[in-house]
């Protein structure tokens, strides 16, 4: 059983936070009170959440599109844009940093935390060539030679399909295709070796099968290196194969955080159990359309 704490009205969340004011054993990142609104017009987009990322296991959020699922990776990482506002306390790794000072919470990026973002192009300079940028990166990270920082790059390459290796490093971030350049911020991510890796939605460029095995492999290297992973998605399937741990966003709210074992066996929001139905009634259909062209005379 996870001791997975979230919810979302703030007489519960006083009481947990009082509880809770140590670290827990196997938390590696915890949130209270995470909340974002918008400094113009006020309007809240990520109501209050309160939870825990347990330390080796893969947590996949899911969620209709706009229900603040990348705000609340960015408000883990410190991305938020200047127009918006954070509140709350972020505990990670036995420190604690106050959501609202954006400057603290970029200091935990890199080796503490590493984000693979949705746009891969954004994430690359466009004037260097892609294996300087690796080297430069790290070098600082890691500490090792040029040698060894190049040679770690195109293995880690290898693995993530990105072939031919040594001709990928030469190239310029626009002359690769936007499969490449997601699966380049992976493997960058991987490489820096930090304890928690986000991803938010990291296969959209690639075609479906691309996108499981390029997951696949995500989840192998995080659990070799005994890093914890958070992906967000909107396959619904691929959440329910590679992740630990489910949390469902509607509306800006996390409205359900279950061991997927035991969000699958019985949904407890409304939203859950319509997203779970809606695709068992996709899959049935699409079941039954295969089966009608399969029988259909040929032409
Ligand atoms: N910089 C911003 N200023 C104002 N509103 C914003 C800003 N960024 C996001 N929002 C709003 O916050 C809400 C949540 O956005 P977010 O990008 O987190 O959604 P999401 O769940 O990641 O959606 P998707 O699945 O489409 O990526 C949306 O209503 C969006 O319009
Ligand atoms: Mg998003």
């Amino acid at each position: 059983m996870t001791n997975w704490m979230w919810g979302v009205s703030a007489d519960k969340q006083q009481a947990s936070s009082r509880r809770t004011r140590k670290m827990r054993m196997s938390e590696l990142l915890r949130l209270e009170s995470a909340q974002v609104h918008d400094r113009q017009t006020g309007k809240v987009l990520l109501h209050p959440v309160s939870m825990s990322i347990m330390a080796g296991r893969s947590l996949g959020i899911v969620g209709e599109s706009g229900s603040a699922k990348s705000l609340l990776a960015k408000t883990i990482m410190g991305l938020l844009p200047q127009s918006l506002e954070a509140a709350g306390s972020l505990y990670f790794d036995g420190g604690h940093y106050d959501l609202a000072d954006g400057a603290a919470m970029r200091a935990i990026r890199g080796t503490g935390i590493s984000l693979v973002v949705q746009d891969g192009m954004s994430a690359f300079d466009p004037m260097m060539p892609i294996g300087k940028q690796f080297l430069e990166t790290l070098r600082v990270h890691r500490g090792e030679s040029k040698q060894a920082c190049m040679q770690a790059a195109l293995a880690c390459f290898e693995r993530l399909h990105l072939t031919p290796a040594e001709g990928l490093w030469r190239r310029y971030p626009h002359q690769l295709s936007g499969g490449q350049l997601q699966r380049m911020l992976i493997a960058m991510a991987l490489l820096l070796a930090p304890q928690l890796i986000i991803a938010d939605e990291p296969t959209t460029a690639l075609d479906v099968l691309a996108q499981r095995e390029v997951m696949q492999v995500l989840r192998d290297v995080v659990q070799e290196r005994a890093c914890t992973l958070v992906f967000i998605s909107h396959d619904i399937g691929l959440v329910r194969y590679l992740a630990d741990d489910v949390a469902v966003m509607q509306q800006g709210r996390v409205v359900e955080l279950q061991p997927v074992d035991a969000l699958w066996a019985a949904p407890q929001h409304p939203y859950t159990q319509f997203l779970l139905a809606s695709r068992e009634r996709l899959s049935s259909r699409f079941r039954a359309l295969m089966q009608r062209n399969a029988h259909a005379p040929s032409a």
